[in-house]
This record gives structure tokens, C-alpha cells and sequence, in this order.
């Protein structure tokens, strides 16, 4: 998003109009009033998710899905890049572009039909996809309302190539303004017993 700054801005802007205030943080129940935001984080795990595969899986009965034959007793990865980044679902599947998300009008990360995978589904599905999907969003809302941020002076964009494992290849650099009432900052730390 600091590449795309308007993106930065729109997001920025949205939490602006919800919260209402440089006084208050943003808080769980503004997540539902929040679709520009959830977009950007549905975006952000769709293109570039923590690990290559879901956690194995073993069929206990021979199945057919999606026209492959699974016998009984096989390991059964899904491949997060082979989801998120499929051509055939996604179109420009390498670009960032949180607005693909919007028609969705979804306030979570959850993604039942697997186009990506966030929680994946069914019996074996994260138990805690809510409370995962709200605090994720509720974290990216509150680093764009509680900070400006800018790319630092001398690097002309972020860096986002990706290592074998991939992450970053190179540390993120990024310089965070503050942009609220300090008072909003000091009861945060204060609710941490850091002040
Ligand atoms: C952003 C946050 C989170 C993400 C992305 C996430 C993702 C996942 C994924 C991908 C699985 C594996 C599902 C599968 O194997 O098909 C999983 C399983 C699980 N998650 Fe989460 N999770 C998150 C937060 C949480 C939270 C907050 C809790 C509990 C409060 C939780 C509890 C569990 C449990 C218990 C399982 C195992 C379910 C089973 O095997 O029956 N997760 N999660």
C-alpha cells in the first residue's frame, strides 16, 4: 500500500469517517463498517500468505474432488500460491488490487469456496476465524489511523520480492508518523503496562 499510496489513502480515510475522531482507536465493532480495509487484508493473505501449503491432511475414504481420484490413506496439501495466485480464478493474479474483493462485500477473511486460503473449511477449518479474521483487520485498520507512513528518503519504492521461504527478502523499512492525539497512544501503552 506505501507503493500504491492511494490505496494508503483510501483505507486511511475510510477508518477516518468511521472512528470520527483523532481520539478514540479504532475498535472491533467499526471492523463491519470497515469494506475498503477488509479488502486490503483479504488482499494481503490472498497474494502473500505465511507458508506455501495448508497443513497436511489424509484422506480416510477414497474421494474425487474437482475431477482428481484421492485414494484412502493420501497426504492431501493444498498450495496457497496455487489458490491465491490461480489465473484461471484471478484475473492479473501478481497484482495487489484490494477493490477485486469489494463485490465479495464481506467483513472477514474467511473464504469458504477456497479461491485463497485464509482459515480454509469444513470439519478441520480454523475454530477461531473470527476472532482471527477481526483482529487482523482491527491491527491493519489501526497502523493506517494511528500513523502516517512514508517510504524512507533515498529508497524510491518498497522492495517486495520474495526469499524461497516467502517472506520478504528484504527487511521493511517504513517511516510511521504519529497522527493522532498523543493521549490516544500513551492509554495503549498505558492498557499494555509499558507507561
Ligand atoms: C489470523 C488468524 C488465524 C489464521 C490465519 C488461522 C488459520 C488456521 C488454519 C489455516 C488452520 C488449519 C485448517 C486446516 O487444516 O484445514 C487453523 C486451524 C486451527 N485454528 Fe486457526 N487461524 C487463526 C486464528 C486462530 C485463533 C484466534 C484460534 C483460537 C482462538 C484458532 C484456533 C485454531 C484451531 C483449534 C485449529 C485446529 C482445528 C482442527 O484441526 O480441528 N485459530 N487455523
Amino acid at each position: 500500500m506505501l507503493n500504491q499510496p492511494e490505496m494508503l489513502r483510501r483505507a486511511t480515510e475510510e477508518v477516518d469517517t468511521v472512528v470520527g475522531s483523532k481520539e478514540r482507536l479504532l475498535q472491533e465493532s467499526d471492523v463491519p463498517h470497515l469494506p475498503y480495509v477488509v479488502a486490503c487484508a483479504r488482499e494481503a493473505v490472498r497474494l502473500h500468505p505465511v507458508a506455501p501449503f495448508n497443513l497436511p491432511h489424509v484422506s480416510i475414504a477414497d474421494c474425487t474432488v474437482a475431477g482428481y481420484f484421492i485414494p484412502k490413506g493420501s497426504s492431501v496439501l493444498l498450495s496457497r500460491l496455487g489458490l491465491g495466485r490461480n489465473p484461471a480464478v484471478w484475473d492479473d493474479p501478481l497484482r495487489f488490487h484490494p477493490d477485486r474483493h469489494l463485490a465479495d462485500n464481506r467483513r472477514d477473511l474467511e473464504e469458504a469456496d477456497l479461491r485463497f486460503i485464509s482459515f480454509t473449511t469444513g470439519r478441520r477449518g480454523c475454530i477461531g476465524s473470527g476472532l482471527g479474521s477481526n483482529v487482523t483487520v482491527m491491527l491493519l485498520g489501526r497502523l493506517v489511523q494511528g500513523f502516517t507512513w512514508s517510504i524512507p528518503q533515498g529508497m524510491e519504492k518498497i522492495d517486495l520480492s520474495e526469499a524461497k521461504s516467502l517472506f520478504k527478502a528484504t527487511p521493511l523499512y517504513a517511516h510511521a508518523k504519529p497522527r493522532l492525539n498523543p493521549c490516544v497512544y500513551f492509554s495503549l501503552l498505558k492498557s499494555m503496562s509499558y507507561a
